[in-house]
Protein backbone atom coordinates (compact mmCIF):
# COMPACT_ATOMS: atom_id res chain seq x y z
CA UNK A 1 0.00 0.00 0.00
CA UNK A 2 1.35 3.20 -1.02
CA UNK A 3 2.08 5.73 2.00
CA UNK A 4 0.07 8.93 1.98
CA UNK A 5 0.76 12.68 2.73
CA UNK A 6 -0.90 13.80 5.68
CA UNK A 7 -2.57 17.32 6.43
CA UNK A 8 -4.82 19.20 8.32
CA UNK A 9 -7.79 19.78 6.77
CA UNK A 10 -9.81 22.20 9.41
CA UNK A 11 -8.76 23.28 13.07
CA UNK A 12 -10.63 24.51 16.19
CA UNK A 13 -10.48 25.28 18.93
CA UNK A 14 -12.93 26.25 22.22
CA UNK A 15 -12.49 28.37 25.57
CA UNK A 16 -14.91 29.04 27.95
CA UNK A 17 -16.22 32.36 28.69
CA UNK A 18 -15.47 32.51 32.58
CA UNK A 19 -11.68 34.56 32.55
CA UNK A 20 -9.91 34.90 36.00
CA UNK A 21 -7.34 36.97 36.21
CA UNK A 22 -4.23 36.99 38.38
CA UNK A 23 -5.87 39.67 40.85
CA UNK A 24 -8.83 37.38 41.02
CA UNK A 25 -6.49 34.59 42.53
CA UNK A 26 -4.44 37.29 44.81
CA UNK A 27 -7.87 36.57 46.50
CA UNK A 28 -7.86 33.08 47.00
CA UNK A 29 -4.08 32.25 47.59
CA UNK A 30 -1.57 34.35 49.32
CA UNK A 31 0.10 35.37 45.72
CA UNK A 32 0.36 38.68 43.38
CA UNK A 33 -0.27 39.65 39.64
CA UNK A 34 3.38 40.75 40.02
CA UNK A 35 4.58 37.54 40.69
CA UNK A 36 3.02 35.18 38.73
CA UNK A 37 3.17 37.58 35.72
CA UNK A 38 6.95 37.74 35.81
CA UNK A 39 7.80 34.28 36.70
CA UNK A 40 5.49 32.53 34.16
CA UNK A 41 4.19 35.37 31.72
CA UNK A 42 0.45 34.52 32.71
CA UNK A 43 -2.25 37.56 33.15
CA UNK A 44 -5.27 35.40 32.91
CA UNK A 45 -6.93 31.93 32.38
CA UNK A 46 -10.25 30.54 31.57
CA UNK A 47 -12.26 28.11 33.61
CA UNK A 48 -14.84 26.15 32.88
CA UNK A 49 -18.39 26.04 35.01
CA UNK A 50 -19.17 23.47 37.36
CA UNK A 51 -21.05 21.04 35.10
CA UNK A 52 -18.71 21.33 31.99
CA UNK A 53 -16.69 18.52 31.84
CA UNK A 54 -13.75 18.03 28.71
CA UNK A 55 -16.36 16.65 26.64
CA UNK A 56 -17.97 19.70 25.92
CA UNK A 57 -15.56 21.99 25.42
CA UNK A 58 -13.87 19.25 22.98
CA UNK A 59 -17.77 19.61 21.32
CA UNK A 60 -17.49 22.99 20.63
CA UNK A 61 -13.76 23.01 19.39
CA UNK A 62 -14.67 20.03 16.97
CA UNK A 63 -17.63 21.76 15.11
CA UNK A 64 -15.57 24.44 14.58
CA UNK A 65 -12.98 22.50 13.34
CA UNK A 66 -15.12 20.12 11.18
CA UNK A 67 -17.05 23.24 9.97
CA UNK A 68 -13.79 24.68 8.68
CA UNK A 69 -12.64 20.89 7.49
CA UNK A 70 -16.43 21.14 5.52
CA UNK A 71 -17.23 18.07 6.54
CA UNK A 72 -20.17 16.45 8.56
CA UNK A 73 -19.89 14.11 12.13
CA UNK A 74 -20.71 11.35 9.65
CA UNK A 75 -18.10 12.05 7.73
CA UNK A 76 -15.58 10.94 10.22
CA UNK A 77 -13.83 8.14 9.96
CA UNK A 78 -12.24 7.96 14.41
CA UNK A 79 -11.88 10.39 16.88
CA UNK A 80 -9.02 10.40 19.45
CA UNK A 81 -8.97 12.80 22.48
CA UNK A 82 -5.95 13.74 24.20
CA UNK A 83 -6.85 14.63 27.47
CA UNK A 84 -5.72 13.86 31.21
CA UNK A 85 -9.07 15.07 32.58
CA UNK A 86 -11.46 13.04 30.73
CA UNK A 87 -14.64 13.39 31.94
CA UNK A 88 -14.56 9.90 33.61
CA UNK A 89 -12.16 6.75 34.11
CA UNK A 90 -14.47 5.03 31.21
CA UNK A 91 -16.40 5.79 28.67
CA UNK A 92 -13.97 7.27 27.18
CA UNK A 93 -14.15 10.84 26.22
CA UNK A 94 -13.92 10.27 22.62
CA UNK A 95 -16.88 8.07 22.77
CA UNK A 96 -18.79 10.65 24.26
CA UNK A 97 -17.71 13.31 22.10
CA UNK A 98 -19.01 10.96 18.95
CA UNK A 99 -22.21 10.49 21.03
CA UNK A 100 -22.05 14.27 21.47
CA UNK A 101 -21.85 15.07 17.88
CA UNK A 102 -23.72 12.21 16.09
CA UNK A 103 -20.81 10.56 14.61
CA UNK A 104 -21.10 6.76 14.50
CA UNK A 105 -17.19 6.13 13.90
CA UNK A 106 -15.10 4.62 16.30
CA UNK A 107 -13.10 6.79 19.06
CA UNK A 108 -10.30 6.39 22.16
CA UNK A 109 -8.40 8.45 24.70
CA UNK A 110 -4.67 8.89 24.57
CA UNK A 111 -2.74 10.29 27.83
CA UNK A 112 0.38 12.04 26.93
CA UNK A 113 0.11 15.17 29.33
CA UNK A 114 0.91 18.09 27.61
CA UNK A 115 2.26 16.20 24.64
CA UNK A 116 -0.77 14.77 24.04
CA UNK A 117 -2.20 16.25 21.05
CA UNK A 118 1.91 15.82 19.31
CA UNK A 119 1.44 11.73 20.51
CA UNK A 120 -2.34 12.16 18.91
CA UNK A 121 -1.69 13.78 15.73
CA UNK A 122 0.98 11.00 15.19
CA UNK A 123 -1.26 8.39 15.85
CA UNK A 124 -3.98 9.78 13.79
CA UNK A 125 -1.48 10.54 10.91
CA UNK A 126 -0.67 6.56 10.64
CA UNK A 127 -3.88 5.78 9.92
CA UNK A 128 -4.57 7.87 7.11
CA UNK A 129 -1.15 7.45 5.84
CA UNK A 130 -1.35 3.70 5.70
CA UNK A 131 -4.91 4.53 3.98
CA UNK A 132 -7.31 2.70 6.79
CA UNK A 133 -8.82 5.94 7.42
CA UNK A 134 -9.41 9.69 5.60
CA UNK A 135 -11.00 12.17 8.19
CA UNK A 136 -9.74 11.72 11.93
CA UNK A 137 -11.02 14.53 14.36
CA UNK A 138 -7.79 14.44 16.89
CA UNK A 139 -9.13 16.82 19.94
CA UNK A 140 -6.51 18.17 22.55
CA UNK A 141 -9.38 19.06 25.53
CA UNK A 142 -8.66 19.93 28.94
CA UNK A 143 -10.65 21.34 32.48
CA UNK A 144 -8.07 21.28 34.51
CA UNK A 145 -9.36 23.31 37.02
CA UNK A 146 -11.09 20.13 37.94
CA UNK A 147 -7.69 18.54 39.22
CA UNK A 148 -6.33 21.91 40.31
CA UNK A 149 -5.77 22.46 44.26
CA UNK A 150 -6.65 25.90 45.16
CA UNK A 151 -4.92 25.86 48.31
CA UNK A 152 -1.72 25.24 46.36
CA UNK A 153 -0.36 28.73 44.61
CA UNK A 154 2.62 26.75 43.65
CA UNK A 155 0.27 24.94 40.56
CA UNK A 156 -3.33 26.69 41.09
CA UNK A 157 -1.91 29.91 39.04
CA UNK A 158 -0.23 27.89 36.08
CA UNK A 159 -3.31 26.21 34.34
CA UNK A 160 -6.64 26.53 32.36
CA UNK A 161 -9.09 25.08 30.34
CA UNK A 162 -9.53 24.73 26.56
CA UNK A 163 -10.14 22.61 23.81
CA UNK A 164 -8.72 22.28 20.64
CA UNK A 165 -9.33 20.01 17.75
CA UNK A 166 -7.80 19.29 13.84
CA UNK A 167 -9.12 17.47 11.27
CA UNK A 168 -6.57 15.37 9.63
CA UNK A 169 -6.74 13.98 6.21
CA UNK A 170 -4.55 12.93 2.73
CA UNK A 171 -3.13 16.00 0.84
CA UNK A 172 -1.28 16.30 -1.59
CA UNK A 173 0.99 18.71 -0.99
CA UNK A 174 2.60 19.93 1.93
CA UNK A 175 1.27 17.90 5.04
CA UNK A 176 3.30 16.59 8.06
CA UNK A 177 7.10 16.27 7.66
CA UNK A 178 8.41 14.60 11.08
CA UNK A 179 7.10 13.35 14.37
CA UNK A 180 9.69 13.13 16.60
CA UNK A 181 8.10 11.48 20.51
CA UNK A 182 9.90 10.85 24.18
CA UNK A 183 9.04 9.61 27.39
CA UNK A 184 11.03 9.19 30.62
CA UNK A 185 8.79 7.34 32.93
CA UNK A 186 11.25 7.69 35.60
CA UNK A 187 11.13 11.76 35.68
CA UNK A 188 6.64 10.52 36.56
CA UNK A 189 7.04 11.74 39.64
CA UNK A 190 7.88 15.31 39.03
CA UNK A 191 4.35 15.97 37.76
CA UNK A 192 1.70 13.57 38.80
CA UNK A 193 -1.92 13.48 40.20
CA UNK A 194 -1.34 10.47 42.68
CA UNK A 195 -4.88 8.93 44.05
CA UNK A 196 -8.12 8.18 42.42
CA UNK A 197 -6.09 5.09 40.25
CA UNK A 198 -5.36 1.54 40.67
CA UNK A 199 -2.54 2.51 43.20
CA UNK A 200 -4.06 4.57 45.66
CA UNK A 201 -8.76 4.63 44.59
CA UNK A 202 -10.43 7.29 46.24
CA UNK A 203 -10.73 6.57 50.34
CA UNK A 204 -11.33 8.89 52.97
CA UNK A 205 -7.40 9.13 53.69
CA UNK A 206 -6.49 10.28 50.10
CA UNK A 207 -9.54 12.66 49.78
CA UNK A 208 -8.52 14.79 53.03
CA UNK A 209 -4.88 14.43 52.10
CA UNK A 210 -5.36 16.27 48.39
CA UNK A 211 -4.06 13.44 46.69
CA UNK A 212 -6.92 14.22 44.13
CA UNK A 213 -5.07 17.11 42.77
CA UNK A 214 -1.80 17.97 40.54
CA UNK A 215 1.18 17.32 42.30
CA UNK A 216 4.52 18.85 40.88
CA UNK A 217 8.19 19.84 41.62
CA UNK A 218 8.02 23.03 39.41
CA UNK A 219 11.70 23.55 38.98
CA UNK A 220 12.73 20.32 37.81
CA UNK A 221 9.96 20.15 35.68
CA UNK A 222 11.00 24.15 34.22
CA UNK A 223 14.78 22.05 33.48
CA UNK A 224 13.67 18.92 31.87
CA UNK A 225 11.10 21.12 29.55
CA UNK A 226 14.05 23.86 28.31
CA UNK A 227 16.61 20.62 27.69
CA UNK A 228 13.56 18.85 25.39
CA UNK A 229 12.09 21.69 23.71
CA UNK A 230 15.60 22.70 22.28
CA UNK A 231 16.78 18.53 21.69
CA UNK A 232 13.18 17.24 20.20
CA UNK A 233 12.75 20.49 18.29
CA UNK A 234 16.04 19.82 16.23
CA UNK A 235 15.26 16.63 15.85
CA UNK A 236 12.08 17.42 14.49
CA UNK A 237 13.29 19.61 12.38
CA UNK A 238 16.60 17.24 10.92
CA UNK A 239 14.18 14.46 10.61
CA UNK A 240 12.03 16.97 7.99
CA UNK A 241 15.79 17.40 5.94
CA UNK A 242 15.71 21.01 7.14
CA UNK A 243 17.58 23.78 8.66
CA UNK A 244 16.22 25.91 11.60
CA UNK A 245 16.40 29.22 8.65
CA UNK A 246 13.60 26.74 7.42
CA UNK A 247 10.96 27.19 9.83
CA UNK A 248 8.55 30.04 9.34
CA UNK A 249 6.51 29.60 12.79
CA UNK A 250 7.40 27.70 16.31
CA UNK A 251 3.83 27.14 17.62
CA UNK A 252 5.71 26.08 21.78
CA UNK A 253 3.24 24.14 24.26
CA UNK A 254 2.31 27.38 26.08
CA UNK A 255 3.33 26.79 29.92
CA UNK A 256 5.27 29.41 31.12
CA UNK A 257 6.90 32.27 29.46
CA UNK A 258 10.41 31.70 30.41
CA UNK A 259 10.61 28.19 29.19
CA UNK A 260 9.68 29.22 25.83
CA UNK A 261 12.49 32.31 26.02
CA UNK A 262 15.15 29.88 26.90
CA UNK A 263 14.34 27.39 24.05
CA UNK A 264 14.36 30.31 22.02
CA UNK A 265 17.76 31.46 22.86
CA UNK A 266 19.42 27.56 22.97
CA UNK A 267 18.10 27.03 19.95
CA UNK A 268 19.55 31.06 18.29
CA UNK A 269 15.70 31.70 16.86
CA UNK A 270 14.17 35.04 17.28
CA UNK A 271 11.63 34.94 19.89
CA UNK A 272 8.96 36.77 17.67
CA UNK A 273 9.30 33.50 15.49
CA UNK A 274 7.47 31.55 18.68
CA UNK A 275 4.04 32.02 19.31
CA UNK A 276 2.89 32.71 22.25
CA UNK A 277 -0.62 33.26 24.04
CA UNK A 278 0.16 31.90 26.85
CA UNK A 279 -0.86 35.88 28.72
CA UNK A 280 -4.58 34.91 28.08
CA UNK A 281 -4.71 30.85 28.62
CA UNK A 282 -2.38 29.67 31.07
CA UNK A 283 -1.22 25.87 30.47
CA UNK A 284 -3.68 24.48 28.79
CA UNK A 285 -1.58 21.29 29.01
CA UNK A 286 -2.86 18.85 25.62
CA UNK A 287 -5.11 21.90 24.56
CA UNK A 288 -2.34 24.26 23.86
CA UNK A 289 -0.28 23.46 20.99
CA UNK A 290 -3.56 23.64 19.02
CA UNK A 291 -5.29 26.40 20.82
CA UNK A 292 -1.98 28.45 19.46
CA UNK A 293 -2.11 26.53 16.15
CA UNK A 294 -5.71 27.72 15.59
CA UNK A 295 -4.66 31.56 16.97
CA UNK A 296 -1.76 32.12 14.71
CA UNK A 297 -3.85 31.22 12.04
CA UNK A 298 -6.72 33.55 12.22
CA UNK A 299 -3.77 35.89 12.68
CA UNK A 300 -2.85 35.73 9.25
CA UNK A 301 0.91 34.33 10.56
CA UNK A 302 0.03 31.11 8.81
CA UNK A 303 -0.14 31.01 4.74
CA UNK A 304 -0.06 27.70 2.29
CA UNK A 305 3.60 26.78 2.05
CA UNK A 306 4.62 28.05 6.03
CA UNK A 307 6.54 25.19 7.51
CA UNK A 308 5.65 25.44 11.44
CA UNK A 309 7.34 23.53 14.28
CA UNK A 310 4.83 22.38 17.28
CA UNK A 311 6.82 21.18 19.84
CA UNK A 312 5.55 20.31 23.56
CA UNK A 313 6.20 18.14 26.68
CA UNK A 314 4.77 17.21 29.97
CA UNK A 315 3.90 14.58 32.70
CA UNK A 316 5.22 10.55 32.07
CA UNK A 317 7.31 12.49 31.37
CA UNK A 318 7.16 12.94 28.19
CA UNK A 319 7.78 15.30 24.80
CA UNK A 320 6.68 15.58 21.47
CA UNK A 321 7.43 17.38 18.33
CA UNK A 322 6.33 17.90 14.48
CA UNK A 323 7.27 19.83 11.36
CA UNK A 324 3.69 20.61 9.41
CA UNK A 325 3.84 22.47 6.31
CA UNK A 326 0.51 23.94 5.58
N1 LIG B 1 2.83 33.31 44.43
C1 LIG B 1 3.80 33.76 45.23
N2 LIG B 1 4.85 33.00 45.62
C2 LIG B 1 4.89 31.75 45.16
C3 LIG B 1 3.91 31.21 44.32
C4 LIG B 1 2.85 32.05 43.96
N3 LIG B 1 1.85 31.65 43.14
N4 LIG B 1 4.24 29.94 44.02
C5 LIG B 1 5.39 29.66 44.64
N5 LIG B 1 5.79 30.75 45.35
C6 LIG B 1 6.98 30.91 46.17
C7 LIG B 1 7.57 29.61 46.62
O1 LIG B 1 6.93 29.19 47.79
C8 LIG B 1 9.01 29.98 46.84
O2 LIG B 1 9.11 30.58 48.10
P1 LIG B 1 10.37 30.24 49.05
O3 LIG B 1 11.59 30.66 48.26
O4 LIG B 1 10.09 31.06 50.25
O5 LIG B 1 10.30 28.76 49.27
C9 LIG B 1 9.28 31.07 45.82
O6 LIG B 1 8.00 31.53 45.38
C10 LIG B 1 10.10 30.65 44.61
O7 LIG B 1 9.63 29.43 44.15
P2 LIG B 1 10.35 28.69 42.97
O8 LIG B 1 9.78 27.32 42.86
O9 LIG B 1 11.81 28.86 43.05
O10 LIG B 1 9.88 29.59 41.74
P3 LIG B 1 10.32 29.42 40.25
O11 LIG B 1 11.05 30.61 39.80
O12 LIG B 1 10.92 28.07 39.99
O13 LIG B 1 8.90 29.44 39.53
C11 LIG B 1 7.29 27.98 38.57
C12 LIG B 1 7.95 28.49 39.86
C13 LIG B 1 6.27 26.93 38.95
C14 LIG B 1 6.59 29.14 37.91
C15 LIG B 1 8.37 27.41 37.63
O14 LIG B 1 9.18 26.51 38.35
C16 LIG B 1 7.78 26.70 36.46
O15 LIG B 1 7.11 27.28 35.63
N6 LIG B 1 8.10 25.39 36.30
C17 LIG B 1 7.56 24.61 35.21
C18 LIG B 1 6.16 24.23 35.50
C19 LIG B 1 5.44 23.71 34.31
O16 LIG B 1 5.56 24.21 33.22
N7 LIG B 1 4.59 22.69 34.52
C20 LIG B 1 3.76 22.15 33.53
C21 LIG B 1 4.50 21.23 32.65
S1 LIG B 1 3.50 20.69 31.35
Amino acid sequence: MPIRKVGVRGIGAYTPPKVVTNFDLEKIVETSDEWIFTRTGIRERRIAEPDMATSDLSYMASKIALDSANLTPGDLDLIIVATVTPDMFFPATACILQDKLGATCPGFDLSAGCSGLIYALSVGAQFIANGMYDNILVVGGETLSKIIDWQDRSTCVLFGDAASAVILGPVDTGGFRSFVLGADGGGGKLLELPAGGSRLPASYETISQRLHFIKMNGRDVFKFAVRVMEEASLEAIDKAGLTLKDIDLFIPHQANIRIIESAAERLNVPKDKFFVNLDRYGNTSSASVGLALYEAFWEGKIQKGSKILMVGFGAGLTWGACVLEW
